[in-house]
């Protein structure tokens, strides 16, 4: 089945905006998820957006019995590996549960891919991956600094697990897709990230202080040696992240591959300060944030943006939202959720 995807991790922030994007492109996509840090809403917003409903197995990727009935019963050539853990600190405090769910899940896939013959993988990394890179941009071929964190580790390895069985299995073909920072919400603010507990990330954060859930958002820096002393990034609207999967998955299906393990950087390559991010969501909601500036958060560096040329000319993918408009969706999303 050409145009079928098991897509993992389906109801999660990225996976649910993936979905979409796929049914859109018509593709069938079979969703697996354990709701561990996700909620099935995110399949009903994916139906309401697309008139679909993907078939949803609950169940969890480490699970090999369950993920094999999955393999059984379903035919599909392609597969899409969301399910992760992703909070770094979590993971500095409790490791072994970030290795054993991050990379058993993986291998789980992968070892089912081969035993079934299913050919196309597309992974989940992330610019966490480059560390605190010495030339910026990054491109592809900038050499990983050692991970900074298990949940960095998690992401190193399964790229190097990944690295190692295409090359073992002739029939397998992969990509990995290091994301920047995603942010933003589906126009239509059925779907978006749901954070638990007090966010981590920037954007939850902002937007959760705006609707008065948080008293005041700390910036985490103003003496980094940067244009305005905060830290850079390269913040990618999640809609485009998701639209980044569905030509990287066509590609493998069409053949269109260049190598069979190739790796792809997701960003707009423009750099964004913290101080402007801030600025961009009170001018393009046309409101004020209530801030201050903090000391610096440890583990973060100073800045990474993409060097997206290969995305762009090899999947001629690239960002397309406006970082306002990606910055009402966060908005319109985080009302639709107090609502
Ligand atoms: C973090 C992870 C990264 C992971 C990504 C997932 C770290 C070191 N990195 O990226 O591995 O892939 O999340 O989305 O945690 N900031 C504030 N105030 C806040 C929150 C953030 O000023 O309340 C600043 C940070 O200092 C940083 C920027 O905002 O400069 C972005 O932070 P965040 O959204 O947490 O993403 P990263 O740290 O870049």
């Amino acid at each position: 089945m050409h145009n079928r995807v098991l897509v993992t991790g389906g109801a999660g922030y990225i996976g649910s905006h993936t979905t979409v994007e796929l049914i859109n492109a018509g593709y069938e996509v079979i969703v697996v998820d354990n709701l561990s840090n996700s909620d099935r809403g995110a399949l009903e917003g994916v139906r309401q957006i697309t008139g679909v409903e993907p078939k949803f197995i609950e169940a969890d990727c480490c699970d090999r019995d369950a993920m094999r009935r999955v393999f059984e019963e379903y035919e599909f050539d392609s597969v899409i590996h969301f399910a992760a853990y992703k909070a770094v600190g979590e993971s500095v405090a409790e490791p072994a549960k970030y290795y054993r769910n991050n990379i058993l899940s993986f291998v789980t896939i992968l070892e089912l891919m081969c035993e079934f013959g299913r050919k196309n993988i597309l992974f989940s990394s992330s610019a966490t991956v480059y560390g605190d890179a010495d030339v910026l941009p990054v491109t592809e071929l900038t050499p990983r600094k050692p991970a900074t964190s298990p949940y960095g580790n998690t992401k190193q390895m399964a790229e190097d697990i990944l690295r190692d069985m295409v090359a073992a299995n002739e029939h397998l073909s992969g990509i990995a897709l290091r994301y920047f920072n995603p942010i933003g919400a589906h126009p239509s603010a059925l779907i978006g990230e749901l954070p638990r507990g007090v966010p981590n990330n920037l954007v939850p954060y902002i937007t959760q202080t705006a609707a008065g859930i948080r008293e005041c958002l700390s910036i985490f820096g103003d003496d980094y040696d940067t244009p305005d002393g905060s830290c850079l990034r390269d913040y990618i609207d999640v809609v485009d992240l998701a639209k980044a999967h569905v030509v990287a998955i066509q590609r493998l299906v069409d053949g269109r591959n260049k190598h069979r393990y190739e790796i792809f950087n997701v960003g707009t390559g423009r750099p964004v300060s913290v101080f402007e991010l801030v600025r961009g969501f009170e001018e393009a909601n046309s409101l004020k944030l209530n801030y201050k500036v903090a000391p610096r958060r440890a583990g973060d560096v100073m800045a990474v943006w993409a060097d997206t040329r290969l995305a762009n000319e090899e999947l001629g993918w690239r960002a397309e939202r406006e970082l306002y408009d990606t910055l009402r969706a966060a908005w319109e999303w985080e009302k639709h959720l107090r609502q």
